[in-house]
């Protein structure tokens, strides 16, 4: 039996109904949406529409029409923040995010990283003095993909309006895995993964603007609307839908939407399982687990078996006991170096909306097994 706990990369089992949905839309829906008005195209339509609704509701977002899909999150967060900045605006990121938001504001060049705490948060207050009178843009991670920390991000959210700034909340680990209102939040803008929490397809993901927020086109082109400008149109979804959707991953992602109707209860269960084997591991000598053991944490947990390379243990999981973890920097190397695994990384157990407490106990018996064999 195979146990699949890398769900902070992506959720590789996904629900029936969301495989034969795409099954389905693929011989039905391998179309262009909006491009002609023939039957199809406007199935098509219907189809992406549909989905947006229902994100909408599971994100408390009152115009659907304010969502647009794209590939994955990092596209999202590069369109987000690349359309929301202007010559001489700022960016304020922070150590805790992933590549797909630090490697845009450094291509950007102007921007400040926020230091995270060894526990794996971030300070508002601290985000709070980044902000320079020239910052356009906070962007902040809402869950760490490498430990789980979930960031006060309604805090950062006001730092950044108080100050006159925008706020973009990276929401690729809890999109449908925790409970995210954008009223509420605030946020100025939400890029999300369709394929992790949300238990979509492969190949979708997000991104909210608020009614009020303008961006510039970064990428341009075809989008069957106003064909005769040369520019890109500039009203929400169009903006950021050029060239050809994948139809029916993004309809498929919308089945996925409807069956998840609690997301807190899923983050709760998730917590749960990783508190549980963060004390497994406590147990054990010679086993660092990096990050905070409170309760502001999500399902990702993070650790190293002293004097072991991460990758080590990690193909010995896949062989010796067929669990899949992720092991390295996972994208996100300021977070390893505010944790104390900057040198080389970490294993990454992230269990997701299938996992058990059988798999909870068979990775912790594993590592167990694992440093017998060792020692
Ligand atoms: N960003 C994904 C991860 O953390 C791929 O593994």
């Amino acid at each position: 039996m195979m146990r699949y706990l890398d769900n902070a990369a992506t959720s590789a089992q996904k629900p029936l109904s969301v495989i034969a949905k795409m099954w389905k839309e693929t011989l039905l829906t391998s179309v262009n949406a909006g491009r002609g008005a023939h039957r199809k195209s406007l199935r098509a339509v219907n189809g992406i529409n549909k989905t947006a609704e229902s994100l909408a509701r599971l994100f408390n977002i009152a115009d659907p029409s304010r969502i647009a899909f794209l590939p994955n999150a990092t596209y999202a967060l590069n369109l987000g923040m690349l359309g929301a900045l202007s010559p001489g605006d700022h960016v304020v990121v922070t150590a805790m995010d992933h590549n797909s938001v630090l490697r845009p504001a450094a291509l950007w060049g102007n921007y400040t990283i926020v230091p995270a705490g060894p526990d794996g948060f971030v300070d508002p207050g601290q985000v709070e003095k980044a902000i320079l009178p020239e910052t356009a843009l906070v962007v902040c991670t809402h869950a760490s993909n490498v430990c789980g920390t979930v960031q006060d991000v309604k805090k950062i959210c006001e730092a950044a309006h108080e100050c006159g700034a925008l706020f973009m909340l990276d929401a690729a680990q809890s999109a449908g895995c925790m409970e995210l209102d954008a009223e509420d939040l605030g946020a100025d803008l939400i890029a999300f993964s369709g394929h992790k929490g949300l238990l979509g397809p492969l190949g979708t993901g997000g991104l909210y603007a608020a009614p009020d927020v303008e961006l510039r086109p970064v990428i341009t082109g075809g989008t069957g609307s106003l064909s005769e400008s040369l520019y890109q149109p500039d009203f929400m979804p169009d903006i950021l839908h050029s060239g050809t959707m994948n139809t029916p991953a993004v309809m498929a992602l919308g089945t996925a939407a409807e069956i998840i109707e609690n997301p807190e209860e899923i983050f709760v269960r998730e917590r749960a399982l990783a508190k549980d084997f963060e004390a497994d591991l406590k147990n054990m000598d010679g086993v660092i687990v990096y990050g905070t053991d409170g309760d502001n944490r999500n399902g990702t947990v993070s650790f190293n078996v002293d004097g072991t390379d991460p990758a080590v243990l990690e193909e010995y999981l896949d062989r010796q006991h067929r669990i899949i973890v992720r092991a390295g920097y996972h994208c996100a190397p300021l977070a390893h170096k505010a944790l104390g695994s900057g040198k080389t990384g970490s294993v990454r157990v992230s269990f997701g909306y299938f996992s058990t407490d059988s798999d909870r106990m068979a990775v912790s018996d594993a590592v167990y097994d694992f440093l017998n064999a060792h020692r």
